[in-house]
């Protein structure tokens, strides 16, 4: 992988991994979820993250986001965009989530443009000392205009359905214009036309140059131009690979502990019994 340049605020970052973790230990509360966890995504390799319930997928995800910090090991690290300590807001504006940890802890009277507002600030509401630019409010509007949201600015979150909740925290995640985007069981909850303008969705974020890394149990939900898959299994890497190496039945068999067979079709994989 080539490494990227990024100009930010006046500086510039290289860019070679979204993440770089070596012999970590991750523990939820006294519960011990890796153990000895070794994972590298490169800037560009858009990637899916894919476990049964329980392998660590959410764990994960939150030490990215640094709401859980590892243990690490003797010679072990941890790299976010190939730094070690981080402003935490400061790391929520280049690195995108979108998660249901999320979507259920706002207010659910906030007005959807209030929603995404609040990305520029990383916060869960609008607070009356956080002022917007001219600027702002006008990405925030092109936000929401792109992602065909921007008729339901002024609904209350709670009177949304779920997918129009996520396509809010998804314009929301992109006012600042990350670099990378995490969608944790982005389509969970959505009926079939609002799966696949979800998809069509990320498929034009990764166009645009987006690291995209999906957390997912569906295999469906895997965009073809997401080419790296990781096997998580109670706690570590099982196996991860290219897509045509990793998904297939016996990989997946193995993940998931009841026999399972793969179809591809343009690009698009299906889990079926085996
Ligand atoms: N707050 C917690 N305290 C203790 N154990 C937890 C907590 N949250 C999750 N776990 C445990 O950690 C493991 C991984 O959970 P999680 O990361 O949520 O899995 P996934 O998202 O893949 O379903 C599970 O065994 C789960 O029971
Ligand atoms: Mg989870």
């Amino acid at each position: 992988m080539i490494a990227s340049i990024s100009l930010r605020n006046g500086q510039y970052f290289p860019m070679t991994n979204v993440l770089h973790i070596t012999r970590a230990d991750i523990y939820r509360g006294l519960n011990k979820v890796f153990d000895n966890l070794n994972l590298c995504i490169p800037v560009g390799q858009n990637t899916a993250i894919i476990g049964p319930n329980g392998a660590g997928k959410t764990t994960l995800l939150k030490t990215i986001s640094r709401d859980l910090y590892p243990h690490l090991r003797d010679g072990g690290a941890m790299q976010i965009f190939g730094q070690s300590s981080w402003n935490v807001w400061e790391l929520r504006k280049r690195l995108g989530i979108v998660s249901l940890d999320l979507q259920q802890n706002f207010n659910p009277v906030t007005a959807g443009a209030g929603i995404v507002r609040t990305g520029f600030f990383s916060s869960l509401a609008n607070f009356s000392h956080q002022k917007l630019t001219e600027t702002q409010i006008r990405i925030a509007d092109q936000r929401m205009e792109e992602l065909g949201i921007k008729e339901l600015r002024d609904r209350k979150f709670l009177k949304m359905s779920t997918g129009e909740q996520r396509r809010f925290l998804l314009a929301r995640a992109l006012v600042t214009d990350p670099d990378a985007l995490i969608l944790d069981e982005p389509t969970t909850g959505m009926d079939l036309p609002t799966k696949f303008q979800y998809l069509d969705t990320v498929a034009r974020l990764i166009a645009q140059g987006k690291t995209i890394i999906i957390v997912t149990h569906h295999i469906d939900e895997i965009p073809p131009s997401i080419e790296h898959i990781v096997l998580l299994k109670s706690g570590h890497v099982m196996i991860e690979g290219s897509k045509r190496d990793v998904l297939n039945g016996q990989n997946l068999t193995k993940l998931f502990d009841v026999p399972i067979r793969v179809v591809e079709e343009d690009g698009w994989y299906r889990a079926l019994p085996g």
